[in-house]
């Protein structure tokens, strides 16, 4: 791994990013998944490290290829589920400065799940119950320490009524996070690309302003989304 800056805007800062897609087991061989790569999390982590941060980077589903290319001041936790992905957050919860949640959630999860493997059953085809996982960002929010800083990641869509960019401001009104970075993906444009373009949503009292927007490759995208952060940031306590 190779050796990174380690002074800067995040100096002391400690900081929490979760990254890649969470999979929910349907039996010992299956799972429900989403196409999250893990790269924009991950370079996140990449520079909130050369800022001088403490970095923790629970990883969801991350390929492992990935995670080896990390500077090893990186602490990496690995998860798979929703509910794993959960308790790794609140357990980092009480020491972080900064929690990212740039992981791609699994709204839903079995709500069964079998521990064999399933045998086909007839040939009528079949129907999979699935129950709703728990807003993991919404829990952060609400349990939030004093000056902790919290952001939220959105790949939003648009549609004949309105805009990605409302559905944006909505959903940042209903997380309360204090950041949002969200990227339109109206036409599948976002998932598994080496160039990324966002827009960064933060609250100005009551209004929903745009703070950024940025594009280029995940690491330029990162970087900026980090001094975004480290600029918002309360100054540390002496
Ligand atoms: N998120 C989370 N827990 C969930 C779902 C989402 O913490 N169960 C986080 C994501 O990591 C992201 C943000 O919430 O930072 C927005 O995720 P998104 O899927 O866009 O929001 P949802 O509230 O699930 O809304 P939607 O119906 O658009 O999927
Ligand atoms: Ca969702």
């Amino acid at each position: 791994a190779e050796t990174a800056t380690t002074s800067g805007v995040l100096d002391g800062r400690r900081v929490v990013v979760s990254a890649g897609g969470t999979r929910e087991a349907l039996d010992p061989v299956r799972f429900l998944g989403n196409r999250s790569s893990g790269k924009q999390g991950i370079a996140l982590a990449q520079a909130a490290a050369q800022t001088g941060a403490e970095v923790e980077l629970v990883a969801a589903n991350v390929d492992s290829g990935l995670l080896a290319a990390l500077p090893s001041s990186i602490a990496v936790t690995p998860v798979e589920s929703t509910l794993d992905l959960q308790s790794a957050m609140q357990a980092a919860q009480p020491n972080a400065d900064v929690i990212v949640m740039a992981a791609a959630v699994a709204d839903y999860r079995p709500a069964e799940v079998h521990g064999a493997k399933l045998k086909k059953t007839g040939d009528e085809g079949m129907s999979l119950e699935l129950v709703q996982n728990p807003d993991i960002l919404a829990g952060l929010v609400a349990d939030r320490i004093p000056g902790q800083f919290i952001v939220g990641f959105a790949a939003e869509t648009g549609d004949a009524d309105h805009p990605a960019h409302d559905y944006a401001v909505a959903k940042f009104r209903r997380k309360g996070a204090d950041l949002l970075v969200f990227n339109d993906v109206s036409g599948n444009r976002a998932f598994g690309h080496d160039v990324t373009e966002v827009a960064v949503l933060a609250a100005d009292g009551t209004e929903v302003v745009e703070v950024g927007e940025f594009s280029g490759s995940k690491d330029d995208v990162a970087q900026k989304v980090v001094s975004v952060i480290a600029d918002r940031l309360p100054p540390v306590e002496s």
